[in-house]
């Protein structure tokens, strides 16, 4: 978890090439998806360029596929999912009904300057649709009014959320994160 910027795709794939498992990114899946606009592709993109979450229905589709192939067995890591309370309730959902249960639920934090300065750069070098600075500004509302709240909604629950500083170079925080999984 963490808002627009903070890292979670840099970390997520260092977290799973470490411990073997597949990471889930619903924003890499939609992102696919629009390259090579199938059906899903084209109804996310009106939703994504303009900063604002894809339905909740169109994401628990895309999560319950992903989760039900077999190199998902083994454990998994999502990234940038759940991002509604909806979402959250809906993955416990399909957890329990295999018998699962999250094994920590990290949260990578990081201030709002530095997360415009690092979208902005990047706009700037790959030219992601959103992340002109009008987009960034909205994504870090729709973080708050939307996403925010599942911190709260894990923060309530047996798994509680594990707070990680995200600022530093990429080394220094992956080496927190492990740390705080391994405590
Ligand atoms: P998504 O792709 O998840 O975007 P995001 O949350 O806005 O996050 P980013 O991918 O921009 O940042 P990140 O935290 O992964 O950081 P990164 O490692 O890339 O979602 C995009 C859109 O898809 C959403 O707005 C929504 O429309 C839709 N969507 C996706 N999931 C959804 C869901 N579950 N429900 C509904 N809608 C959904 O790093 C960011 C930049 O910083 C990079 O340039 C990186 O090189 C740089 N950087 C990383 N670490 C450091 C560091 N330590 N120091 C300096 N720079 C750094
Ligand atoms: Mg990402």
């Amino acid at each position: 978890m963490g808002p627009p910027g903070a890292g979670k795709g840099t970390q997520g794939e260092l977290l799973a090439q470490h411990f073997g498992i597949p990471r889930y990114s619903t924003g890499d899946i939609l992102r696919d998806a629009r390259r090579s606009t199938t059906e899903l592709g084209l109804e996310a993109q009106r939703y994504m360029d303009a900063g604002e979450l894809v339905p909740d229905a169109v994401i628990l589709g895309i999560v319950e596929q992903v989760m039900s192939e077999p190199e998902a067995a083994g454990g998994f890591l999502c990234d940038g999912f759940p991002r509604t309370v909806a979402q959250a309730r809906g993955l416990a959902e399909v957890l329990a009904r295999d018998d699962l249960a999250l094994d920590a639920v990290l949260n990578l934090t990081v201030g709002v300057g530095e997360i415009v300065s690092r979208l902005t750069r990047r706009a700037g070098l790959e030219g992601r649709t959103d992340d002109d600075l009008q987009t960034v500004r909205r994504r870090l509302e729709v973080y708050e009014e939307q996403t925010a709240p599942v911190l709260e909604y894990y923060r309530e629950s047996p798994v509680g959320v594990t707070n990680v500083d995200g600022t530093g170079t990429v080394d220094e925080i992956q080496a927190r994160l492990r740390e705080r999984l391994s405590a």
